[in-house]
Parts: structure tokens; C-alpha cells; sequence
């Protein structure tokens, strides 16, 4: 043994997971951590594992006394190595669930690299450990395989991504964490410069208007995955730091763009889920995915579409419709196919749902042999009926579900109330992926206050035959942007952007952006807009979502090797945290804080 070998002789020969058949009556030097240990009437079973997976070391007396004893000793998360001959398991004793499972490894030598405190969970997949305990201890909980294969796969999309796009010509260029804000519609995490003092940098909602400029720049076509910032209220597919598959391309339209990005997806989901996706991926008008879906991110795989039946219903004498109708309301209604089975318990509890919402409330009716079956049903004609159950196509055994108020409320509601109906009633084949693009976005919408603001950010183009409506009626206008939503989550969104500077002074204008903070906060652009800028339009994906659908988990969480709670805090370095009343001084900064703290 090499006296300046630290691992004594143990370097490995292989990952556990890549003990095999063809390894058998061979020694392997193995290294990593005790996953499991357990005694058998003298023989002692470790399972050991590495970030590839686990295989069963057996400490046998009669084999290897000397390292039977020292196992003896072993506990959970010790790291160790060892070394042994390959056989294979007798029968009776394999795993199948386990790569490694028809093998072993009899020990011939065991050395220990470290001990380990008892651990404040367990590792074992199927158990469910509370995820504040396991963000505290992220290095304890990333060693669980599950964890670690998230994050093989993450590294994979990204391999890909690069190599993708590098064969499309693209170059990957950074852009700046301290910098200026870019309107993503979040708040801006900020900076304090000690060299300036009262000044501050924003740091990247996203990359904005710096890719932007790097098209003006002439560098034709850009990506990187990027790290972008926005304070915003957190949610189980929204994390305050979180990163893009940036891009932006010169002398290109919606359809080449389009094109190029399925290109991408497609190849993603080839080399990692071995699943062809059909291409041309279908492709949905904004208006038409508030119709039917009431959301612009509709799940498609499944049904559930919405219907309009505020012409139909209009006549009828059920006071509820026709003071909504009255009032410029609209009643919305879906068919779900066989919910006629649905007892007075269950419509009660939908109901109740939508009350929580703040809907007025759900009415449902049952298509039966006899008739609709409906807590309304007195209030409607034969012919309000007969052309109601025409529209919604409504067959013997189905259940509508309606509810009536003005549009922009009822949309959302219906298109939460489908997707809720297809979790609870199980709608859903999960191996599926459906892809639509959600495109002839409004490009201005009224926000909670009623202003007048940007649909996605004010760069985005408007389409050239609405471009009058600029002047008439902005609110009417369409834009250029894209949106492609995977199983109702939007994973990516972009636009063709403005490179004239005159449509963009104006789209700045509309937005009630005065012409001197125009300048001052984007006087840079509209300068470099009048230095001869290509037409030119991109899109941005969320690495971490697309990620986590490839994966099938539930949150972004599981897929950021240090992600923050829904309070924005890290449990594992408990940032944020307080600093010195130097630092503050020297960033000529002070603190005022809230009479009570919010509590944590
Ligand atoms: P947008 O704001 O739509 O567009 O962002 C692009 C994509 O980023 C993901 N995303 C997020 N993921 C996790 N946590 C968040 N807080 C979060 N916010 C957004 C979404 C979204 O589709 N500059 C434009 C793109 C462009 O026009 O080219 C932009 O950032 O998947």
C-alpha cells in the first residue's frame, strides 16, 4: 500500500451501480456510503451506495474475518471502501428492483473514511420526511438516488440544450448579474453600490434588453442559461431565483423561431424520455384558449372543454342568468362526460369550491333517461333544455356544470374547475405530454388597479396589421408573442420584438411611461434601437419547470439543488440573514424595519 495513497488502496475500479455479470469472480474496489446495514446470524449485509446507485457487500467471518469485525462497527452514512470478489446472489436472495439485485460482493477488505452522527431522517425513499428538515440538511437529502437521478437529469437537458443550439449557431454569451431592471412584471431584488452611494443595480428579472442588444450588436444569434431574480409571491412552480434557456435571433419570424425551439423539444424528449413528439406541435389563439379552457395555459390532456351558453340561456327565467346577461355577463358551461354519477355530496363540495373562489356558486345538472336533473331545472324551458343539451353535446349519464358572472371571472373559474375535476376524477394518463403554443397574445391588458400594462413586456412587437390600433384602440391590438404551454404549465414564452424606435417610444407612451423616465431607464435601448437594429425576436424557457415536468415531480424544489421555501429564505445557510452595521455603513445603507417583525 502506497503510504501517500489517502484512500488506501481503495480507489474504485467502478460505480456501485456498474457491478455486473461481467464482473463475476473478479475484485472490484468499491467507495461510498453505507446505505443500509444489516446482521443476518453473523454475516453482515451493507448496502452500499454512491451517486450512482447501491450495491450488497457481504461481510461474511468465514470469508474475511478481519473485515466482518470492523463492520461490525458500521452505521447509516458512514463513508467507506471495499474490497471484494463479485458473485452472485444465491437464489432466492436477488432484488429485481435493484440494477445490482442478482449480485454481490463477498468483502475482502473494508477501510472506514468516516463516521457519521446519527441521521435527523432517514434515506429512505419511501418514507416521507418533512421538507423543512430536508432543505436544513440538503447534503443528507440530495444523497437519496431519487434526488441525485433529478439532478443527472437536469445536467443532461442543459448538455443537450448547449450542443442544440451550438449546432444552430448560436453563441452563448453571458450577460450581467449587477445591472439595471428589466420590466418582467416582478419586483426587482436590488443591489446597494458602495461606490455610488443611494444607487443601486437591479439584478436580472431576465435578460431582456440586454439580449436585445446583443442584436443590434450583430452577434445574429444568442443563448445562455441564465440565472434571473423576481420577488415575487412564491408558488410550488415559481422560485425567486430560477433559471432561463435564453435566447434571441436576428432576421427571424414567429415560425422559424417556432420551428427551431420544437427542434429542441423534440430532441429533449428523444435522448432523455425515448419518446417521439409529433411535430408540428398544434397551436391555439388566445381568444379561442380563454373560450374553451378560461385560462392561456390549458392543460390538453384532457377534455373538459368550455362552451358559451349565454345566447341560449338568455330567455330563461332563472333570475341569476338573466341579471348577469343584463349586466354584460356571460354563462359558461362544460360537459363532463358520465358525472351524472356524482352524488349530492360531491356537487355540494365543487360547489363550495367555487364559492371559495368567489364565484356565486356552481350549478350542475344531470342528463338522465327522464329528463335534466337540476336544482334550476323548473326555471327552463323545453327549448332553453333541448338547445343546451345540443350545444354542449350532451349525452344520457353526463353531467354539466355552469356558472354565470362577468367574463374575466368566470373564465379563470371554469378553467380552475376543469382542472380540478380532472385531478379529483383522475382524467389524466401521466405518461402523456401535451404541447400547445398560445400565440395572438393582446399585447396590453388592464392590471388589479385597472392600469393599462404590458401582456408580457413592452418590448414585444405588435402584429403589423394591428399597428393602426396603436393609435384607435390599443387595448384591441395583438401582439407577437408566443407562449408553449406543457400540461398547463407555460414553459416558455417570448415575442418578436420592436426594432423600430418609433413603434417602441409609442408602446412606452401607451403604457403612461413619461419621456423622462423613458429615458432614464431605457434610454440605452431606444439608443441603440436608432443604430440600425435587426428585426429581431426570441423566447425564454424555465429550465427548472421543464425540468420538473421531465422528471414527474411536483415542485421546482426537487429539481434546484438549493432552492428557497415559499418564504424566499434557504434553511440550509439561513440567508437571508442579519449583517454587520459596518457592511451597512459602507453601502451608505440603513435599515428601518417594521414595527413587528414578520414572523418566519
Ligand atoms: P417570462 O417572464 O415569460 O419571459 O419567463 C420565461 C419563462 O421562465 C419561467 N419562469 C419561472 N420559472 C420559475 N420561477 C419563476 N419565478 C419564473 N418566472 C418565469 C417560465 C416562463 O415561461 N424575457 C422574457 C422572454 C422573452 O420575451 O424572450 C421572459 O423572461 O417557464
Amino acid at each position: 500500500m502506497d503510504a501517500l495513497d489517502p484512500f488506501q488502496g481503495f480507489q474504485r475500479t467502478q460505480y456501485c451501480s456498474e457491478v455486473s455479470e461481467s464482473d463475476l469472480g473478479k475484485e472490484v474496489r468499491l467507495v461510498g456510503w453505507v446505505h443500509r446495514r444489516r446482521d443476518h446470524g453473523g454475516v453482515i449485509f451493507v448496502d452500499l451506495r454512491d451517486r450512482e446507485g447501491t450495491v450488497q457487500a457481504v461481510f461474511n467471518p468465514q470469508f474475511s474475518p478481519e473485515s466482518h469485525q470492523k463492520a461490525d462497527a458500521l452505521r447509516n452514512e458512514f463513508v467507506i471502501g471495499v474490497k471484494g470478489v463479485v458473485s452472485k446472489r444465491p437464489e432466492g436472495m436477488t432484488n429485481p428492483k435493484l440494477k445490482t439485485g442478482t449480485l454481490e460482493v463477498m468483502a475482502t477488505e473494508l477501510a472506514v473514511f468516516n463516521r457519521s452522527k446519527v441521521l435527523p431522517f432517514n434515506l429512505d425513499e419511501d418514507l416521507e420526511v418533512d421538507e423543512a428538515i430536508r432543505l436544513r440538511y440538503r447534503y443528507l437529502d440530495l444523497r437519496r438516488p431519487s434526488m441525485a437521478a433529478n439532478f443527472a437529469l437536469r445536467h443532461k437537458v442543459s448538455k443537450i440544450t448547449r450542443d442544440y443550439f451550438d449546432g444552430h449557431g448560436f453563441y452563448e454569451i453571458e450577460t450581467p448579474f449587477l445591472t439595471r431592471s428589466t420590466p418582467e412584471g416582478a419586483r426587482d431584488y436590488l443591489v446597494p453600490s458602495r461606490i455610488t452611494p443611494g444607487n443601486f443595480y437591479a439584478l436580472p428579472q431576465s435578460p431582456q434588453l440586454l439580449k436585445q442588444i446583443l442584436m443590434i450588436a450583430g452577434m445574429d444569434r444568442y443563448f445562455q442559461i441564465a440565472r434571473c431574480f423576481r420577488d415575487e409571491d412564491l408558488r410550488a412552480d415559481r422560485q425567486p431565483e430560477f433559471t432561463q434557456v435564453d435566447l434571441e435571433m436576428s432576421f427571424v419570424d414567429e415560425d422559424q423561431l417556432i420551428e427551431i425551439i420544437e427542434g429542441w423539444i423534440a430532441r429533449l424528449f428523444e435522448e432523455l424520455m425515448d419518446k417521439k413528439v409529433t411535430r408540428p406541435f398544434p397551436r391555439m389563439s388566445y381568444a379561442d384558449a380563454i373560450e374553451a379552457y378560461g385560462v392561456d395555459n390549458p392543460d390538453t390532456r384532457y377534455g373538459l372543454r368550455m362552451k358559451d351558453l349565454t345566447e341560449a340561456v338568455k330567455e330563461s327565467e332563472f333570475q341569476v342568468f338573466r341579471q348577469v346577461i343584463e349586466q354584460g355577463g356571460v354563462v359558461k358551461a362544460l360537459r363532463f362526460p358520465e358525472g351524472a354519477r356524482l352524488s349530492r355530496r360531491e356537487l355540494d363540495n365543487l360547489d363550495g369550491m367555487a364559492k371559495d373562489w368567489g364565484a356565486g356558486g356552481l350549478i350542475w345538472a344531470k342528463c338522465t333517461a327522464d329528463g335534466i336533473q337540476s336544482p334550476i331545472a323548473k326555471f327552463l324551458s323545453a327549448e332553453i333544455v333541448g338547445t343546451t343539451v345540443e350545444q354542449m353535446n350532451a349525452q344520457e349519464g353526463d353531467l354539466l356544470l355552469m356558472m354565470a358572472g362577468p367574463g374575466d371571472e368566470v373564465n379563470p373559474w371554469m378553467g380552475r374547475l376543469r382542472a380540478e375535476l380532472a385531478h379529483a376524477y383522475e382524467m389524466i394518463d401521466p405518461s402523456e405530454f401535451a404541447f400547445t403554443w398560445i400565440l395572438d397574445f393582446p399585447l396590453f391588458e388592464r392590471d388589479k388597479e385597472g392600469e393599462i400594462t404590458s401582456m408580457h413586456h413592452p418590448f414585444t412587437a405588435p402584429r403589423e396589421e394591428d399597428l393602426p390600433l396603436l393609435d384607435e384602440d390599443p387595448e384591441a391590438c395583438r401582439s407577437l408573442a408566443y407562449d408553449l404551454v406543457l400540461n398547463g404549465t407555460e414553459i416558455g414564452g417570448g415575442s418578436i420584438r420592436n426594432h423600430q424606435v418609433d413603434t417602441q417610444k409609442k408602446i412606452l407612451s401607451i403604457l403612461g411611461i413619461s419621456e423622462a423616465e423613458t429615458d432614464e431607464k431605457f434610454g440605452f435601448l431606444l439608443d441603440a434601437l436608432s443604430y440600425g437594429a435587426p428585426p429581431h425576436g426570441g423566447i425564454a424557457f424555465g429550465l427548472d419547470r421543464l425540468v420538473m415536468i421531465l422528471a414527474g415531480a411536483k415542485s421546482l424544489r426537487e429539481v434546484i439543488a438549493f432552492p428557497k421555501t415559499q418564504k424566499a429564505s434557504c434553511l440550509l445557510t439561513q440567508s437571508p440573514g442579519p449583517v454587520d452595521a459596518e457592511q451597512l455603513r459602507e453601502l451608505h445603507v440603513r435599515t428601518v424595519l417594521p414595527r413587528k417583525p414578520a414572523s418566519n
